[in-house]
Formats: C-alpha cells, structure tokens, sequence
C-alpha cells in the first residue's frame, strides 16, 4: 500500500479563502495581536507567517514586538491594554518566552474571550468539560485533517503520542469527544512501538526528528505528523519516518505542508469566532 498524501497546504488555503468571504461581509474587521518577545529565529518565521495570513485574509493584524530583556511586569501591562482594547478580539504572546518570564502567569493574564491560542486554564476546563470555547489552533487542524482525509472517527483506535499541554492533551479531549477511543503514550510507556502499531490513527507529537519508524505504523492507518524538526541535513522533517510510513499507512500528512499551514489557519478561525462572540 501507498498512502494519500493529505494536502494540509491546499486544505490550509480552502479555510483561510472561506474565512476571508466571511469577513468581507462583516462591518468590522476582526483584530487579532501577536505578541513576540526577544529574537527567537523560529519564532520570528512563524510570527511573519502569521501577520501574512491574517492581513490577506481581511484581518486587521499587527505584531507587537518586545526587546528579550523585557519583564514579566511590563508584558502583563501590554496584555491588560490589550484585553481592554475594544478593537481586539484575539491576544496571541508566541512562545517560548525569555526565560525572566513565567509562561503560566501570561497565559492566565490573557483574558479568555480573546485567547485564540486556547491555552488559557479557562479553556482547556471548557474543552474537557465540553462547553463551548477557543480550542487550541494545532489539534484543532488535526481534526479538520482527519475529516477532510475521510477518516471514520467513532469508535476508531486513536494513539496520541506526546502528551503537552499544547497538542497532545486538547488532542486528547478532541478525538475522545468525536467518539474515538484514545490512547495517549509519551516518554515513560512501555512498548511505544508496540502502543503505537495499535492505532487506527495516529498523532505524533513529540518533537523527535523521525522516531515514529515504519514498523510502527499499521497497515492501513492514518497518520498526523505534527512534529517539525530539523533533520541531520538542516532539512525539515517531521516525528515520523515519512516514506517508511509510507508504505504502510492508508493517509499521512506530509512535513512540511501538512498540520504546519493548518496551525496558522485554526489561529485566524479562532480570532473570527472569538469576534462574534464578542461583539454580538
Ligand atoms: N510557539 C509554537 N507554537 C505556538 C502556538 O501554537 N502558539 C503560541 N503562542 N506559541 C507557539
């Protein structure tokens, strides 16, 4: 068997073209706020990405960016203009964040009608409670992924492997609300390749370049790679051994150009739904 190849680019683009058609009929353009804090290189690649997106698909999008050596202090006063600003609907502080800086005391100061990351306390307890609120952007592609592939979800094998407070645990709460029965295996499980050849679906999301080999994979499944990693030859590659899975796997997201385009999508979905919420 040869897997699909899920296009997370050209399904990436089909959202954001929907998002924009959406806009272009409302009387206001949402306000989304990026945040960025010292000069990480990464981070920087994924902020301009963000404020591209955002501004062409009809967002009024600014990025605020902040010297490394700023205090916890001053970035909570930012974040407190930045709640009561009528024009904004999303807050989004990009991480990581400088070390001076505790990432639970900004994630809990964003006020949560405005958390488009999903990341506040208040959030993630909507999320495992099933009540209506901002998801996090990378599980929430997933999901779309998962649909768009085709993939059935109720009752289906779901293996997620990392278990952060980003992915793995609200990919965790996603699947299991869509009726799949979910397995999350991390660092300390035994037998992860044997946990893992088990999934009808499998997530990866570590942060390992390649460690999900093909003898993992099982015939037939889907595989989401979330993973984006810097190979041996400074290429990018994802938690899964691409054309080992290959072979094996029914659909696989590529890297890059799979959940990545996706990410950024999800965060401008959030800040439009997040919009309507508050200002209707
Ligand atoms: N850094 C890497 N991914 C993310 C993300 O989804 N949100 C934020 N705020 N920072 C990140």
């Amino acid at each position: 068997m040869t897997a699909r190849i899920i296009d997370g680019k050209a399904v990436a683009e089909r959202l954001r073209a929907g998002l924009a058609e959406r806009i272009a009929t409302l009387p206001f353009r949402p306000g989304l706020r990026v945040v960025r804090i010292g000069e990480d290189p990464a981070s920087g690649v994924y902020v301009r990405n963000k404020d591209r997106a955002a501004l062409a698909a009809g967002f009024d999008s600014a990025t605020i960016h902040l010297p490394a050596e700023t205090c916890e202090s001053s970035l909570l006063a930012l974040i407190a203009r930045l709640n009561a600003d009528p024009a904004v609907d999303g807050i989004l502080v990009q991480l990581p964040l400088p070390p001076q800086i505790r990432a639970d005391a900004v994630i809990a100061a964003v006020d949560p009608a405005k958390d488009v990351d999903g990341f506040h306390p208040v959030n993630a307890g909507r999320l495992a409670s099933r009540q209506p609120g901002l998801v996090p952007c990378t599980p929430k592609g997933v999901m779309h992924l998962l649909r768009e592939a085709g993939t059935p979800l109720p009752g289906a094998r779901a293996v997620v492997l990392g278990r952060s407070q980003i992915v793995g645990r609200p990919m965790l709460q996603l699947l299991l609300a869509a009726d799949c029965t979910v397995t999350v295996v991390h660092s300390r499980t035994r037998d992860l390749p044997g946990e893992c050849r088990r999934a009808e679906i499998l997530v990866a999301a570590v942060g390992q370049a390649e460690l999900v080999r093909g003898d993992w994979v099982a015939e037939g499944a889907t595989v989401i790679d979330v993973g984006i990693n810097r190979g041996g030859d400074g290429k990018l590659v994802g938690d899964v051994a691409f054309a080992e899975a290959l072979s094996r796997a029914a659909a696989i997201t590529p890297v890059p150009g799979g959940v990545g385009p996706m990410t950024i999508a999800c965060l401008l979905e959030n800040t439009l739904e997040a919009a309507l919420a508050r200002r209707s």
